[in-house]
C-alpha cells in the first residue's frame, strides 16, 4: 500500500497586482453578473473567457423555475465561446459573483459540472485555461482546472474516436 499526495498550487493576489489585461477580464466577469437571471438563488454569477486571438466573451447564470434546467455562468460562457468560435482555444476564464447588491468577499469556485466542462474545453483545444476567481478580499488564480479536478475523467479515458 502507498499514499499519494496531491498538491494544489493556487495564487492569491489583490486586484491591484493584476495586469491591465487581467483586470479587464475580471471587470467583464463582474459586469456580466449584472446580466444574470437568478430570481431563485439571488446569487448572480458572471464569467468572462479570453480566447486565442484576443476575443472576449461573457455569460452569466440563467436559472429556471424547474431548478435543474438552469445553468451556471461558466457553462453559459464556455458553451457560447465554443459554439461561436469553435476554432479558438479558451486561454483564461474569470468568475465573479454578487448577492444582495455586493460582490462576494471570498471567491466562489466552479461547481463540479462546470469543472468537467472546463476540463473538456482544455482537452478539446489542448490548452490549459487559467482561472481567476474574484472576491473583494482576494483573487485566486489557478493555472488549470486540473488543479480543481485532480483525479478526472476526460477525453483520454475513452477509446480514440475517429475525427
Ligand atoms: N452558480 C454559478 O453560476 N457558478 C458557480 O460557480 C456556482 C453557482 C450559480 C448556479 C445557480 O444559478 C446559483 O449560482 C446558485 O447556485
Amino acid at each position: 500500500m502507498e499514499n499519494r499526495n496531491i498538491t494544489a498550487k493556487i495564487t492569491v493576489c489583490s486586484y491591484e497586482e493584476l495586469t491591465d489585461g487581467e483586470k479587464k477580464l475580471i471587470d467583464a466577469a463582474k459586469e456580466a453578473s449584472n446580466r444574470s437571471y437568478a430570481p431563485y438563488s439571488r446569487f448572480q454569477v458572471g464569467a468572462a473567457a479570453l480566447l486565442s486571438g484576443g476575443t472576449m466573451v461573457t455569460g452569466s447564470n440563467q436559472e429556471n423555475a424547474a431548478y435543474p434546467s438552469g445553468t451556471c455562468a461558466e457553462r453559459t460562457t464556455l458553451f457560447y465561446a465554443n459554439s461561436q468560435y469553435p476554432d479558438r482555444a479558451v486561454e483564461s476564464l474569470a468568475i465573479a459573483a454578487q448577492t444582495g447588491g455586493k460582490f462576494i468577499e471570498h471567491p466562489t469556485a466552479p461547481c463540479g459540472a462546470c469543472r468537467q466542462v472546463i476540463l473538456e474545453t482544455e482537452q478539446r483545444y489542448n490548452h490549459p485555461i487559467r482561472i481567476y476567481l474574484y472576491g473583494t478580499d482576494e483573487i485566486l488564480i489557478i493555472e488549470s482546472v486540473r488543479t480543481l479536478l485532480p483525479l478526472c475523467f476526460g477525453k483520454n479515458d475513452l477509446p480514440e474516436q475517429a475525427e
